[in-house]
C-alpha cells in the first residue's frame, strides 16, 4: 500500500499502470459504508485507489468543515485490510492552488434536494471528482447509493463531459436498526442516535404503502412527514417522492421513484433514500 501526497507523484505512478484502476472518492472517517465500495472496487480491477480529502469547496459556510471528524491513521488501517493498492491524501493546497478558478456546474437535478438545500454543494463535489479522475484516470469509480442524487450528479458530468470512466453505484450499507452508515452518526447523542431510525422507518413506510398499491405520491409525502413528527428531536429538511432519473417530484408514481429525505436530528443533518421498486 503506498500514501501518495502530491500530483506529480500520483501521475508519476499511474504513468506505469497496466490494467484496470477502480477508483473510491472519499472525504475519510471510513465505516462499512465506504468500505463496501472499496470491496467492490477490488473485486473487479487489477488496482484500487482510495481517495481521502475533505473537500472544503463542498461544504456551506454554516456547515462542518472545521469539525468533520478525521482520523488518518484508522482510515489507513482499514484500508490496509482492504489491500487497497494506492491512498490519494493531497492537502487542500494541492488541489486548490491560489490562483484556482475553474468549476463545473451540473444544472438541473443537481439544483435540487440537496442542491436547493446546500447552495454550491453539487458544484464543490463535481470539481473536485472531475480534478480527481483527471488525476487517477481511473477505469471504473464507486460511488455509494447512499448520496443518490450525488451519484446522478456525477453520471450527468461524465456523459456531458464525455470522461472516460465507468461510475458503479454501490448499495447503502446500513446498521442493524436500518440507520444508513455515515460519518456524521458519530455526533449522534445515544438519544438522538435512537431517534435517528425515523430516516429509515419513513423510507421503509413509503415503501410499504407503495408496495400496497399507493400510487399518489403526495399520500406517501405525507404519512411519511407525520411519522416523522412524531419524533420530537426529528425536524424535517426535505421529504421527495421523485423519478429515480431526473430527481423531479412526481404526482403519480407511474416509473421508477426514489423516495429520499434530509431530516435534522438535533444539529446533525442526516440524508438518506430508498428506490421504490
Ligand atoms: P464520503 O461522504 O466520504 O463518501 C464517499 C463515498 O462513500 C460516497 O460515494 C458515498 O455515497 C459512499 N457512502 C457513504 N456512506 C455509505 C453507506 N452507508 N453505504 C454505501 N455507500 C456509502 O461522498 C463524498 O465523500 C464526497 O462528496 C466525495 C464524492 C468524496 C467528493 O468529495
Amino acid at each position: 500500500m503506498q500514501v501518495i501526497k502530491t500530483i506529480a507523484e500520483l501521475r508519476e505512478l499511474r504513468r506505469c499502470l497496466t490494467g484496470s484502476v477502480g477508483f473510491v472518492p472519499t472525504i475519510g472517517y471510513l465505516h462499512e459504508g465506504h468500505l463496501a465500495l472499496v470491496k467492490r472496487a477490488r473485486a473487479e480491477n487489477a488496482i484500487v485507489v482510495v481517495s481521502i480529502f475533505v473537500n472544503p469547496t463542498q461544504f456551506g459556510p454554516s456547515e462542518d468543515l472545521g469539525t468533520y471528524p478525521r482520523d488518518l491513521d484508522r482510515d489507513l488501517k482499514l484500508l490496509e485490510k482492504e489491500k487497497t493498492d494506492i491512498i490519494f491524501v493531497p492537502s487542500d493546497a494541492e488541489i486548490y492552488p491560489s490562483e484556482f478558478s475553474t468549476w463545473v456546474d451540473v444544472e438541473k437535478v443537481a439544483e435540487r434536494l440537496e442542491g436547493a438545500s446546500r447552495p454550491g454543494h453539487f458544484r464543490g463535489v463535481a470539481t473536485v471528482v472531475a480534478k480527481l479522475f483527471n488525476i487517477v484516470q481511473p477505469t471504473k469509480a464507486y460511488f455509494g447509493q447512499k448520496d443518490a442524487q450525488q451519484a446522478i450528479v456525477i453520471k450527468r458530468m461524465v456523459t456531458d463531459l464525455n470522461m472516460m470512466v465507468e461510475i458503479v453505484v454501490v448499495p447503502t450499507v446500513r446498521e442493524s436498526d436500518g440507520l444508513a452508515m455515515s460519518s456524521r452518526n458519530t455526533y449522534l447523542s445515544p438519544k438522538e442516535r435512537q431517534a435517528a431510525t425515523v430516516l429509515f422507518r419513513a423510507l421503509s413506510l413509503a415503501r410499504q404503502l407503495w408496495q400496497g398499491g399507493e400510487k399518489d405520491a403526495d399520500k406517501i409525502r405525507q404519512q411519511m412527514t407525520s411519522l416523522i413528527q412524531r419524533e420530537p428531536l426529528a425536524k424535517i429538511d426535505y421529504v421527495s417522492i421523485a423519478d429515480a432519473d431526473t430527481l423531479e417530484e412526481l404526482d403519480m408514481i407511474d416509473r421508477l421513484a426514489l423516495a429520499s429525505l434530509a431530516v435534522r436530528i438535533g444539529k446533525t443533518r442526516l440524508i438518506d433514500n430508498m428506490t421504490l421498486e
